[in-house]
């Protein structure tokens, strides 16, 4: 007979913290929220950290190339997704991994010829003050000036003069030459009280701009996630099908993590390909292995070490059915708290620390608190992504409202790459274990992060922890009933709807 367990399937939203003693000079924007993705031996320092415990989720209506930048930007990571081809796959962190902070390729260019009319009609289009003059009015031409809005007056100067009678010429511009460190160029703008620097090549080819207003922003974002060279970090997904051919492309484009993307990483074809990586690759790569949902799946992918973190998960996902079409799955937090548990006992037995990802299921900011209290390191998230302005998909107007389309991997409509793919078969899909939808459109990534890591923040302090592993070894979890669950809400007054507008805590809902 099969076992039953003595346990309930449980899931976030059933839990909730209690305060704990708050010492004085603890302030949320004195959180540290750095945490680990690669196994951490005792007494070592981590391979691979990243500063906000948040990764978006290997799905291609999440993690594209824009996201990807925004994402690191602030501190996370994101996993852009194996099901596109190869070659796609690794343009993608490519593009990532050569944006260079600081330094953009100008977008709105004319030439000494164009009439200030235009100008006027291309600043107001693009939204930019400063146009560069070029040869041949394009980003790479040989720069002959500079021309911002505050070279000319709309309403006084003669709107059918050309562009050469107002601006800045070569010959008195400020500009750096190519290779200059952004260190430098930031100098030079300080230096010449400047708001933009050109970077040019030694034939005086336009090669970058250097804004002041970008540095002023990076030091607003001190938690970017970079590399030893100041590039910034991407992950990447790979499957058990073309690992041998993938992750070597992968790691050539300077991928940071990879990472198994599979909803049931309990098998055999995982561990083979975890151990081919590990073999052609050493120990130095950083792997992350799932899903799995109990402490037996847990204990398999770690096998002698091997993986640097697991991902938790199946089921949970707000795009996801695979519990209704095939009867298998867990809630996510008896899910997590089995594998969290393991991993204790694994770290006392060996000395060697395995960071958890909670994968999949975060319905609101509450419960990725919860995920973090509960014993996760790190979170990954599709669903709230994808809502980003940043997510690769196109802001659609439905009723007035703006949404944004969001489909599981496990739809046809994902599955499809393989069909168009050259090296994998296509592979005939019998039923579908994920969703095609739409989510509401909530903005960009900067701004809906800022809400949840200071909400999360202030649970630290309110469980007077200054860590995440202070906060996942000082919480105290309780179980709510349904009743609990009533009183945390505001049943007993109206709430109009400028109140709602106010509140993204409830990130599917809002209308
Ligand atoms: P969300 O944050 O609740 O939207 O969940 C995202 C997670 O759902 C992903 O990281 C995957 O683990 C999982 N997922 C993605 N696509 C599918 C699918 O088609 N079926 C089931 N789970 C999926």
């Amino acid at each position: 007979m099969a076992t039953i367990l003595n346990d309930t399937s449980r899931t976030f939203s059933e839990y909730l913290l209690i305060p704990r003693l708050t010492r004085s000079g603890q302030r949320p924007d004195l959180v540290d929220l750095t945490t680990p993705l690669s196994a951490v031996e005792q007494n070592q320092l981590p391979r691979f950290n990243i500063n906000i415990p948040i990764v978006s989720a290997c799905m291609q209506s999440v993690s594209g190339t824009e996201l990807s930048k925004s994402l690191a930007r602030q501190g996370g990571l994101s996993f852009i997704f194996c099901s596109q081809p190869i070659d796609e796959q690794v343009e993608m962190v490519h593009q990532v991994k050569s944006h260079k902070a600081g330094f953009v390729t100008s977008d709105s260019n004319t030439t000494e010829e164009t009439l200030l009319q235009d100008v006027v009609e291309l600043m107001r289009c693009s939204g930019h003050s400063t146009v560069p003059v070029t040869s041949d009015g394009s980003a790479t031409g040989v720069l002959k000036g500079i021309l911002t809005d505050r070279d000319f007056w709309e309403f006084e100067d003669d709107m059918d003069n050309k562009v050469k009678q107002h601006m800045t010429p070569i010959d008195d511009v400020i500009y750096g030459k190519d290779g200059i460190s952004l260190r430098d160029a930031n100098e030079l703008l300080h230096k010449h009280k400047k708001d933009c620097l050109p970077v040019l090549d030694k034939d005086r080819n336009l090669v970058a701009l250097v804004f002041k207003k970008d540095y002023e922003d990076h030091r607003r974002h001190p938690l970017e996630l970079l590399d030893d060279s100041k590039r910034l970090c991407v992950g990447a997904a790979v499957n058990t099908h073309d690992y041998q051919d993938r992750v070597p492309a992968l790691l050539a484009a300077g991928v940071d993590v990879m990472c198994f993307d599979s909803s049931d990483g309990f098998t055999e074809y995982q561990m083979e390909g975890i151990k081919w990586i590990r073999e052609n690759f050493g120990n130095a790569v950083v792997i992350g292995g799932g899903n799995v949902v109990s402490a037996e799946g847990f204990d398999y992918l770690i096998g002698d070490g091997l993986v640097d973190f697991v991902k938790v998960g199946m089921g949970g996902g707000s795009i996801c059915i695979t519990r209704e079409q095939k009867g298998i799955g867990r809630g996510q937090a008896s899910a997590l708290m089995d594998v969290v548990q393991r991993r204790g006992e694994y770290f006392k037995e060996t000395g060697s620390y395995i960071p958890i990802c909670s994968d999949g299921g975060l319905a609101n900011d509450t419960q990725m608190v919860v995920a973090l209290a509960m014993g996760a390191d790190f979170v990954m998230m599709g669903r709230y992504f994808a809502m980003t302005d940043e997510s690769p998909t196109p802001k659609t107007s439905i009723n007035g409202q703006m949404y944004k389309p969001y489909w599981g991997e496990g739809t046809r409509r994902a599955q499809n790459w393989q069909r168009y793919s050259d090296g994998m078969n296509s592979r005939q899909i019998m039923f579908e274990e994920g969703v095609d939808a739409y989510v509401p459109l909530v903005g960009p990534v900067a701004e809906v992060l800022e809400t949840t890591l200071y909400k999360l923040r202030s649970t630290m302090v309110n469980v007077g922890a200054d860590s995440l592993s202070e906060f996942r070894e000082q919480a105290i979890l309780t179980m709510v009933s349904e009743q609990s669950v009533v009183e945390s809400g505001t049943s007993t007054v109206f709430q109009f709807s400028s109140n709602r507008e106010l509140d993204n805590t409830d990130w599917g809902n809002r209308n």
